[in-house]
């Protein structure tokens, strides 16, 4: 039923006009049940179907199916799920850290693997599901979706038509705000082991998005970073929010009983495994990074200058692209530059909202020449599903998998491994306090033009 394809550079999803895709999914949690699994049966139940869904968490299993809409089985075991269903796709929305075992079992086992971000943790598990899709002739698609916003291909499309000439450095810097940035710090994020920090977890969106417009693999890493706001460095710390005596005191007191939702996800569900949805962010098993910088040398000579922030005021981001002809600037979100108040509690939950409501926004881009007055380019794109990205790749995958992209939007095992390799380096720079090469961690040789498999 799925094909591999041979003008894309992922797979492509041939649909038989008889039969559904069938479709299973491991880790419903929030994402697996609100983006791969409601949105599906919603906009798509004319050509796929969901045979089974499993997770660790008998609860929560159990809600994630009332919650999606489907009658299929419930699994705790993957490999039981997979064997009794047969499914074309094995849909993984896991934690981080696992994410390899249900990629490397479900291409063992002779499916087509769709995994959420980041493709994985280490470069150990990286270069096993490297060999895994070698070995397996089947295919894995990394569900990469801020490539897909109007916004952020228009940004590849002014590159990709030599706009500022050949690009020569790159700088990028995002600010997670004390809602969205803080969130990483309350669950499994906050910890090393669980989600590689957020070099990985978080930052493969953005050094996918970087080395998609820069079009060229990452050859070297140097970077810094430490813990300094969260975690042990706060200055008090409780149980978890709902019981914790510094309620009062403390600006990140979150109260989960009022989100109904989150209380039948995860709150009722406590019993099974412990997991604690609205824990301390100043506990003090936190072990990753709240600030980081780092310095990335492409293999095609452009240098990028990149931090990441999770204590920002505001949330939003900013690119600059230097070029030989000149220069563009891209940003969301500041608010300096709106005139529209942004209410930084709400932001997060937008960029999430999969409701098919379209709150349209025109962004600027500019182009500025050199020796020429600068132009500002608007963009109309969505505000929710991640600026219109996450409808659009759903699209691509499921509906129009064989419509020619001139973009290259849809993304594979190198990508995801590309964008992860940059985080692993920074984490392996700041320990080391040394420059990491990209070539060293697994055997992808990084290429001056990139390419897919
Ligand atoms: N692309 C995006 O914009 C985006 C946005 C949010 C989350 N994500 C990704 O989606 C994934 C899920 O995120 P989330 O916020 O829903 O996390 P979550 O912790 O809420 O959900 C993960 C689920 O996986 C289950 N699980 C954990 N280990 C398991 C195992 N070994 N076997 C089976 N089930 C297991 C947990 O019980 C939980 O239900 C993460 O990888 C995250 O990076 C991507």
């Amino acid at each position: 039923m799925l094909a591999a394809a041979t003008t894309f550079p992922i797979p492509s999803f041939a649909f038989s006009s008889t039969e559904k895709l069938k479709v299973v999914l491991v880790g419903t949690g929030v994402r697996g049940i609100s983006f791969w699994g409601k949105r599906l049966v919603m906009q798509y139940s004319d050509i796929l179907e969901f045979v089974g869904l499993c997770d660790i968490n008998p609860g929560r299993l159990a809600y994630a199916k009332k919650y999606i809409g489907v009658d299929s089985p419930t699994f705790l075991h993957f490999e039981e799920m997979v064997s009794q269903t047969n499914p074309d796709l094995v849909i993984v929305t896991t934690k981080d850290s696992t994410h390899h075992e249900f990629i490397i079992k479900g291409l063992d086992m002779g499916c087509d693997v769709l995994t959420e971000k980041p493709l994985t943790t280490d470069e150990r598990k990286c270069q096993e599901i490297i060999d895994a899709e070698r070995r397996s002739g089947k295919n894995l698609i990394v569900g990469f979706n801020y490539r897909w916003s109007p916004y952020s291909t228009k940004v590849k499309a002014l590159l990709a038509d030599n706009t500022i000439g050949s690009l020569t450095s790159v700088d990028f810097h995002w600010y997670l705000n004390t809602y969205h940035g803080a969130s990483y710090f309350r669950r499994w994020h906050g910890l090393r082991q669980a989600g590689g920090t957020l070099w990985v977890h978080k930052a493969t969106h953005h050094f996918d998005l970087l080395n998609w417009w820069i079009n060229s693999d990452p050859y070297e890493v140097f970077a810094y970073g430490d813990l300094e706001f969260y975690g042990l460095k706060g200055p008090f710390r409780g149980d978890k929010c709902r019981t914790c005596p510094h309620k009062a005191e403390c600006e990140f007191y979150w109260d989960i009983t009022k989100d109904q939702h989150m209380m039948d996800l995860y709150v009722a569900h406590e019993k099974y495994g412990g997991y604690i949805r609205d824990n301390c962010l100043f506990r003090e098993e936190i072990n990753i990074y709240d600030k980081m910088s780092a310095q990335v040398k492409y293999k095609n000579n452009v240098v990028l200058n990149y931090s990441l922030t999770t204590y920002s005021p505001y949330e939003g981001w900013r690119v600059a692209l230097n070029g030989k002809e000149g220069r563009i600037e891209a940003w969301l979100d500041i608010p300096y530059q709106k005139d529209v108040t942004i209410n930084q509690a709400e932001m997060h939950a937008k960029e999430m909202d999969q409701s098919s409501k379209d709150e349209m926004q025109t962004e600027p881009i500019v182009v500025h020449k050199l020796w020429k007055e600068f132009e500002t380019v608007r963009v109309n794109m969505e505000r929710g599903g991640h600026g219109g990205g996450d409808k659009r790749l759903h699209d691509k995958i499921f509906r129009n998998p064989e419509a020619h992209d001139p973009y290259g939007r849809a993304a594979g095992v190198r990508d995801g491994a590309m964008s992860i390799l940059i985080g692993i380096a920074a984490r392996k720079s700041i320990e080391s306090g040394h420059p990491v090469r990209i070539g060293e961690l697994t055997d992808l040789e990084p290429r001056i033009t990139r390419v897919n498999f």
